[in-house]
């Protein structure tokens, strides 16, 4: 199968906070965050892959910062990883200012597994790296994946 570069699918998408993505204490709610990055993760592996996937596994939804009404919320995602079947991708969350400044308020990894026609986890095209943040994103990735398949075989 033919490789894909890492900037083949990076997807950014923006969003603006309104009052329905709010909660009781006028912050944008978790759960719409989350929502957001997991459709930023599924779009970036499916432009990787070329086939609709599902969600296997989330790490990380520290949120560093709140959001508000109006405010500008900017999500990024890459594959930063490939195994057989699966891709993890990293989706950057951040608030940007009126004068375009990006502030961090989360970045979570996501591993999505390509299906197949079948139905069943089908191969996905190798990863091409083209520079070392890449590579160490890769490296990185590594060790995620040894924790996770840990975790899966414990159990959860
Ligand atoms: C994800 C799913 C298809 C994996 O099925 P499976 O029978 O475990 O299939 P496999 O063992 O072949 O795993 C497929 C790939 O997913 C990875 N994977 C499966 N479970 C994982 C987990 N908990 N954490 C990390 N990776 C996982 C495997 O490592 C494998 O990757 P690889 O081929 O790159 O090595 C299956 O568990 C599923 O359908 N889960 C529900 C997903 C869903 O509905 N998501 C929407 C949100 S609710």
């Amino acid at each position: 199968m033919e490789g894909k570069k890492v900037s083949h699918s990076v997807t950014e998408q923006v969003r603006v906070v309104i009052n329905s993505d709010l909660n009781g204490f006028d912050r944008l709610f978790g759960g719409q965050l989350l929502k957001w990055i997991d459709e930023v993760a599924g779009a970036t592996a499916r432009r990787h892959c070329g086939h609709i996937v599902t969600t296997a596994a989330i790490d990380n939804l520290a949120f560093k910062e709140a959001a508000y009404l109006n405010d500008v919320v900017v999500l990024i995602g890459k594959v930063t990883h490939v195994g057989r079947t699966s891709m993890e991708v990293r989706v950057d969350t951040y608030k940007e200012d009126p004068e375009g400044n990006r502030h961090p308020i989360n970045r979570a990894y996501f591993v999505m597994v390509n299906m197949g026609e079948d139905g069943k986890p089908s191969p996905v095209p190798p990863l091409i790296l083209e520079n070392d943040g890449e590579r160490m994103e890769w490296e990185n990735a590594e060790k995620r994946r040894q924790l996770r398949l840990l975790r899966k075989k414990e159990g959860y």
